[in-house]
């Protein structure tokens, strides 16, 4: 990185990533380190121009050595937070005033940067990436493409639980427009095979993942020559693995999902990145909306929605289901305001009336809840119109289904998914 930065140091603070962002706003890079890093590490930080002690109930005792760096330091307290104008004059004054600063963190800047940065790294190897149309590793893909072009290669691999449209969304921006090297893998029988006869949504789970990396595998295989593997890891998955101050808030879910004997070096052009910045970056290389600011999806995709064994039926309805609930959110201008939104569908029937005959069909629940980082939810108040649309296209055009039904129940103690 070329730009100047500011280095926090989390002693135990639970807002490291707040005030990492706060800086980030002023327009200067800035990065959260964990309260026993070592004095080298940070003498190898070339551009760290002042660092921040971010006070919690840390240790900051290996850091005495700190003042030896001959850069600015302060301190802050956890209560500052609480005057926020004041706390961004303070830190504006410190950053641009103390620490001199220039103010050149930006979208274009970190992409010309990155771009730089990938071709040095690279070199002429190739690089492999699992590209699940995501916006984490659509960004990197698009990233990879500007730097090294064909020598980067996406698989992606369809395991059926993805949502309506979603395969050739992937194939056509990148395959067609982006001209990326794109290996598409019809794994939908193979995934749908396994999890046949499968209740358990912890084993569901297991499979899932399993038999992602077997297919994965089994394409980087017929591959040679490739040296480098690509993952979107992104900032908050390293914060929130915790910087051994702080509590880790949950576990890398990028890291150690991958053979061993693929011996691959990594490559992880977002991993300083808040979510909001990718989008950014993802914006800037011409990534289409639908892509850049698409709602949280879970690993296991629409497999932990259809709940109980899947059936490919039941499996249908609810991708069905899920693209007309998506189409009407769009419509009523809820998608960009609802934090996430899905349908799921129980295995069981109820009776209902079609032409007169009775027909035992499933119910469809919908689900739409507003979080800032998935640990607790609400509900969303949907408009009684919106709803009775929805639930008229629903019963009308999705095979299988004769009721829809609103969940309204908060997290805690409902998850927000059902499996
Ligand atoms: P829960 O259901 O635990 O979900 O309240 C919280 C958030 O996590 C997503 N989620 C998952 N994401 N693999 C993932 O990558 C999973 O197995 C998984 N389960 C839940 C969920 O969609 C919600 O955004």
């Amino acid at each position: 990185m070329r730009q100047d930065m500011i280095g926090i140091l989390d002693l135990g603070s639970e807002y490291n990533s707040a005030l990492a962002r706060q800086i980030r706003a002023i327009g200067v890079y800035s990065e959260v380190y964990s309260h026993d890093i070592s004095p080298r590490a940070l003498k190898e930080k070339k551009n760290l121009r002042g660092i921040i002690l971010n006070k919690g109930e840390g240790d900051y005792s290996a850091h005495r050595s700190i003042d030896e760096l001959g850069i600015p330091v302060i301190s802050v307290d956890e209560d500052e937070y609480t005057d926020s104008l004041y706390s961004q004059k303070r830190l504006e004054k410190f950053v641009l005033d103390t620490c001199c600063c220039e103010t050149n963190w930006n979208t274009q800047n970190f992409i010309e940067d990155q771009v730089q940065l990938l071709r040095e790294q690279i070199g002429d190897s190739r690089v492999l990436l699992a590209l699940s149309g995501g916006v984490d590793s659509s960004v990197v893909a698009a990233l990879l493409i500007k730097a090294i072009g064909e020598r980067l290669v996406c698989v992606h691999v369809n395991h059926g639980l993805l949502r309506k449209g979603e395969p050739e969304e992937v194939c056509r921006v990148f395959g067609e427009e982006m001209g990326a090297k794109l290996i598409y893998v019809d794994a939908v029988d193979r995934f749908l095979d396994k999890l046949k006869g499968v209740k358990n949504p912890e084993r569901k789970r297991k499979i899932i993942g399993k038999e992602f990396i077997e297919v994965f595998d089994d394409e980087a295989s017929k591959l040679c020559g490739i040296d480098f593997l690509a993952q979107g890891t992104i900032y908050p998955d390293i914060v929130e693995s915790g910087t051994k101050a702080g509590k880790a808030v949950k576990a890398h879910h990028n890291v150690g999902g991958l053979p061993k004997r693929m011996k691959m070096d990594l490559v992880e052009p977002i991993k300083y990145l808040f979510k909001d910045e990718v989008r950014e970056v993802g914006k800037a290389l011409g990534l289409p909306d639908s892509m850049v600011y698409r709602q949280p999806f879970p690993g296991p995709g629409l497999g932990v929605r259809c709940l109980g064994a899947i059936t490919r039926d039941r499996l249908e309805a609810v991708r069905e289901s899920d693209a007309i609930l998506r189409e009407e959110f769009e419509k009523a201008g809820l998608s960009g305001k609802v934090w996430q939104y899905f349908t799921a569908i129980p295995d069981i029937k109820s009776v209902g009336v079609r032409d007169s005959a009775r027909v035992d069909e499933w119910p469809c629940i919908i689900r739409a809840v507003n979080t800032v980082d998935a640990m607790t939810a609400t509900i969303e108040h949907i408009d009684w119109a919106v709803l009775d649309k929805i639930t008229n296209r629903i019963i009308n055009e999705v095979k299988g289904i004769n009721r829809v039904c609103y969940d309204l129940s908060p997290k805690p103690c409902a998850t927000i998914e059902w499996e």
